[in-house]
């Protein structure tokens, strides 16, 4: 049987060539809020630890200042584990063959509130097409939680306060489901 600790000896897809390391998430496992991001960029595939970048400290500042949570207190994680060259966005065949790990982890960890960061999380996650913006902020119940979609962080670094700002709103959607 697979387990969570085989993704580090990964070799699924191509992405196991050029990585430095498999970016497997961070957290605890009695976490009730679990971020899902895109995939790990250079920093993280340095140090093994998602979103320890630019995209990582604006996240950690929105959460902290909408719900009160700490970085410590949530579960960190990426729906592809190994850093994809260039940072370009994840094939889908990556995503396909990194899928059992996040399915695992989400298996694993049983959180309260899943918040999907971006595009490529929330269709992963929620298996659906349709565009971000009539996705974020509703959410779906799944499993025993619910997922909160809202914008990946770097989209509010490029765009600036306009997603921010919608951001910040969607993470008042997650608030209520953890209170
Ligand atoms: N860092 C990550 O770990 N994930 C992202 O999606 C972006 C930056």
């Amino acid at each position: 049987m697979v387990s969570l600790s085989d993704a580090l000896q990964c070799t699924r897809c191509a992405l196991s060539t050029t990585r430095t390391t498999v970016v497997l998430g961070s957290g605890p496992r009695s976490a009730r809020l679990l971020l899902i991001g895109e995939a790990p960029g250079r920093h993280e595939d340095e140090g093994g630890e998602p979103f320890v970048g630019r995209s990582g400290q604006l996240l950690f500042r929105l959460l902290s200042e909408e719900l009160d949570v700490r970085r410590d207190e949530c579960f960190v994680t990426n729906v592809v584990k190994c850093r994809p060259p260039g940072n370009r966005p994840p094939r889908s065949n990556e995503i396909a063959a990194c899928r059992e790990w996040l399915d695992l982890q989400r298996h694993e960890l049983t959180p309260l509130v899943t918040l999907t960061l971006g595009l490529t999380a929330t269709r992963a996650v929620l298996g659906v097409r349709d565009p971000m913006d009539h996705l974020h902020g509703r959410p779906v119940e799944l499993g025993s939680g619910v997922v909160v979609p809202t914008y990946h962080p770097a989209a509010a670094l490029r765009q600036g306060p306009s997603v921010e700002r919608v951001m910040r709103a969607d993470l008042q959607v997650a608030r209520r489901f953890l209170s």
